[in-house]
């Protein structure tokens, strides 16, 4: 089956997945046809003012880039050229509903892989210059035109140019050159070089992936247990023999940390269980607000029967374990689950905005009601007002 945004291309999921996924950039015209910026340029930079929210204004003449870190001040973009500076404002999709809406055209890309949309406005010559991103990229053309360069795979040249404030490629030799107009879109893997230009003052959605590196997850990992019972892990020594000089680390004390380090062994559900944690957390200083006060079933049910639609809160991803035992992660909390509930487990994770008809039909077991309830009591979800 084609995805939303490859149907244009008659191109099925497996085959994208195959054939461009994390291997080689693809170009749809036209990928999505109907697509209208849910926000404006003046919307962006109003974001841009606002504490909390991370965005970089790039100007950038004939020799040089210059970079300034937001919360920006109006009079800022008073003082911008016509011409040749962009504004990238990350996260937009926990503030512009419109924006996380776009989200769900990539469902066929599992919820632990999505990282944001970042959302860009360039003045005509505006841009970042050629780089290399390390996660894959949908780039979907809002209003205006852009021109995109790019290379045909990753590549191998990553030299950079020395002292700038971004990281620019010193060599750059793109095998396409095309204009995206609204509704187009390029799909790039990690490592392809690539550089966007504005032809014309333009609106760009940039729908980031993320992969997490080893070192982050033994970081995490190692955190997690840090939560064994103190007790459980403690080093003990009750046949410590003398030795002749107390700065010798023993062979018999080497064998015991060895057999402890080696005693961690985790089963594959612990494994499991923590990953799907870490891959649905919060990111730091983030987190989901709680309702004031939690709803009740016969409150949710009385909404859901007069159709009101239900959205997924943006702060933390959705994903679940489904064998051996059930549970549902979001923002890093395990939920343990009924196997009665999987299907309001599926269809939370399946969509961001959830219809009335849908939820009642997914919530025949008291198990799946509790666990809507508790999802609203969590603020992970909550009615469109
Ligand atoms: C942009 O939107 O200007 C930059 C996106 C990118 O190249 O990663
Ligand atoms: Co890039």
């Amino acid at each position: 089956m084609a995805a939303p945004p490859l149907a244009r291309l008659g191109m099925s999921t497996s085959r994208f997945l195959r054939d461009h996924w994390q291997k080689r950039p693809l170009l749809v015209r036209g990928a999505l046809p109907s697509f209208e910026d849910p926000l404006s340029a003046e919307e962006l930079a109003g974001l841009a003012c606002e504490d909390g929210v991370e965005s970089r204004i790039v100007t950038r003449t004939r020799t040089r880039y210059d970079v300034r870190y937001g919360p920006h001040e109006e009079h800022t973009f008073l003082s911008l050229p016509e011409a040749r500076w962009t504004l990238l404002v990350q996260e937009v999709n926990r503030h512009v509903p419109g924006a996380a809406d776009l989200l769900d055209a990539f469902s066929f890309i599992p919820n632990v892989r999505v990282d944001d949309v970042m959302v860009s406005y360039a003045a005509p010559g505006g841009g970042v210059g050629p780089h290399i991103d390390s996660y894959d990229v949908f780039l979907v053309q809002g209003q205006g035109r852009r021109r995109w360069r790019y290379g045909a795979t990753a590549t191998g040249d990553v030299a950079l140019v020395e002292g700038a404030p971004l990281r620019i490629l010193r060599r750059f030799s793109p095998d396409h050159d095309e204009i995206l107009e609204a509704g187009d879109m390029l799909y790039l893997p990690p490592g392809v070089a690539h550089e966007g230009t504005a032809d014309t003052a333009c609106l760009t959605y940039s729908v980031g992936f993320r992969a997490p590196n080893l070192a982050e997850m033994y970081m995490d990992l190692s955190d997690a247990l840090c939560d064994l019972p103190a007790g459980a892990a403690l080093y003990r020594d009750p046949q410590l023999a003398p030795q002749h000089n107390p700065g010798l680390v023993s062979p018999a004390a080497r064998a015991r940390v060895r057999s402890m380090i080696r005693g961690l062994a985790l089963s594959d559900a612990e494994i499991d269980r923590w990953y799907a944690r870490f891959a649905t957390r919060l990111k730091p200083g983030h987190e989901i607000p709680r309702p004031a006060r939690a709803p009740r079933w016969p409150a949710i049910l009385r909404r859901l029967e007069r159709g009101d639609v239900v959205v997924r809160s943006e702060e933390g991803r959705f994903a679940y374990l489904d064998e051996p035992r059930i549970y549902l992660y979001v923002g890093g909390e395990e939920l343990p689950c009924h196997r009665a509930a999987l299907p309001m487990i599926e269809l939370v994770c399946s969509a961001r905005r959830l219809g009335a008809a849908d939820l009642l039909r997914a919530s025949k077991a008291v198990a799946a009601r509790e666990l809507l309830v508790r999802l609203f009591t969590l603020g992970a979800l909550s009615f469109v007002r």
